[in-house]
């Protein structure tokens, strides 16, 4: 196989840490990049076990800061890229929505611009991978799934964001020659997710018996992936898939989210020995997330089709799995949730 230097973005944050550890141990002959502005949601503490590794390198730089990027592609000879490098959290995006513009829309851009002023000679030869997400599709009804050719609908500040990067991405195939790839994925859940997100934040209010808050009825419906299996769809994409096109990526695996919060419940109750129902007595619903989408769904049958990728780890293994991760891994939990995240969960959670 072929020697290439790939820059991952965003490789300290949950999923792209995930992605970093796979292709540094599966991949000796490359060298990869993690290029990380080390916002609130990255932590290098997600990549110890690897970051010894000789093929191993991390570069702290914003993308939105032009000649940094440039200077990165040149030190390390950057052959290709997966760009997972985002702001992820739709709630804070209805907070803040100009600091998804200016990452998600701008920092992407920005990304073309540099892959594309340097592999200039022969844009077609380096891959440009996007990583995106099932959110720019909308929301569904009780029927029906996302496909890769479902009109996009974007419905909060986040999607949005992420709706107009994946167009940039695919406008810069057609009219430069980037041999691009986007794949748009369901709701991923694992180890190192930060617990502002519906799994680890309740995991971790379950841990310290406070409140469970389930916004508007509970009856909200999401597909759930485990972040391992999305790492080896994201490994499948980039060696095999084809210039141009889009993948969707899914676990089959949907659940309303008063059910998945009975189960995490059920199964947290047994692991800390404490009696059953207990954590149920947290659940406490809450003001709605304003234009909250009803269900999401992929229909991942083209990449399973094309590629021969498909989930391997069951829900049962992976919310089992990644509950032991939490409860062995307190010193993670204890330092992402000291500091800043005090503030964030009051200023949240106090007006709901
Ligand atoms: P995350 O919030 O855990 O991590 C984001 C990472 O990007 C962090 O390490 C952060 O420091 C870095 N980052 C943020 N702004 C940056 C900037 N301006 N310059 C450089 N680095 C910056 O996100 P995640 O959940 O791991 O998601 C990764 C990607 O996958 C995102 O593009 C997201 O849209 C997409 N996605 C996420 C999910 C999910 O369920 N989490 C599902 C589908 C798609
Ligand atoms: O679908 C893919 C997307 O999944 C990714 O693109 C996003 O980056 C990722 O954050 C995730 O978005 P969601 O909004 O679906 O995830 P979140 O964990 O924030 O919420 C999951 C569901 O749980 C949603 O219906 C809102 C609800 N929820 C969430 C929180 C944080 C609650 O009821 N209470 C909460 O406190």
């Amino acid at each position: 196989m072929a020697q290439r230097n790939i820059l991952i973005t965003g490789g300290a944050g949950f999923i792209g840490s995930h992605v970093v550890r796979l292709f540094v141990q599966q991949y000796p002959q490359y060298t990869i990049i993690n290029l990380d502005a080390l916002t609130y949601a990255g932590n290098l503490e997600n990549l110890r076990d690897v970051e010894q590794a000789p093929n191993y390198r991390f570069a702290k730089v914003n993308i939105l800061d032009i000649p940094a990027l440039e200077e990165a592609f040149q030190t390390h000879e950057v052959t290709d890229i997966i760009h997972l490098a985002a702001e992820s959290h739709v709630d804070r995006s209805i907070v803040s929505p100009l600091d998804f513009v200016y990452t998600n829309i701008i920092g992407t851009v920005n990304l073309l611009n540099a892959a594309r002023q340097y592999w200039s000679a022969d844009p077609g030869k380096h891959r440009f991978y996007h990583i995106s997400t099932d959110e720019v599709f909308g929301s569904l009804g009780a029927e029906g799934f996302f496909t890769e050719t479902t009109a996009y609908d974007p419905r909060s500040p986040y999607s949005a964001s992420k709706a107009s990067s994946d167009h940039f991405v695919r406008a810069y195939h057609e009219t430069y020659g980037l041999n691009t790839v986007v794949s748009n994925c369901s709701n991923n859940y694992g180890p190192f997710h930060f617990p502002e997100k519906l799994i680890p934040l309740f995991i971790n209010n379950i841990i310290e018996q406070k409140a469970l808050p389930v916004y508007g009825d509970g009856l909200y419906t999401r597909d759930w992936l485990y972040v391992k299996d999305h790492a080896r769809a994201i490994d499948t994409v980039f060696h095999q898939g084809k210039p141009g096109s889009t993948y969707n990526i899914g676990g089959f695996n949907e659940w309303k989210n008063i059910d998945l919060v009975k189960l995490l419940c059920k199964l947290m109750d047994e692991k800390l020995n404490r009696p059953a129902g207990t954590s149920e007595q947290l659940i406490t619903y809450v003001k709605d997330r304003p234009g909250h989408d009803r269900r999401y769904a992929i229909d991942a049958s083209k990449i399973k089709q094309e590629l021969g990728w498909q989930p391997s780890v069951t829900f049962e293994e992976g919310l089992s799995e990644t509950i032991d991760w939490y409860l062995a891994n307190g010193h993670w939990l204890k330092q992402v949730t000291s500091g800043a995240y005090q503030h964030y969960y009051e200023s949240m959670y106090q007006q709901r």
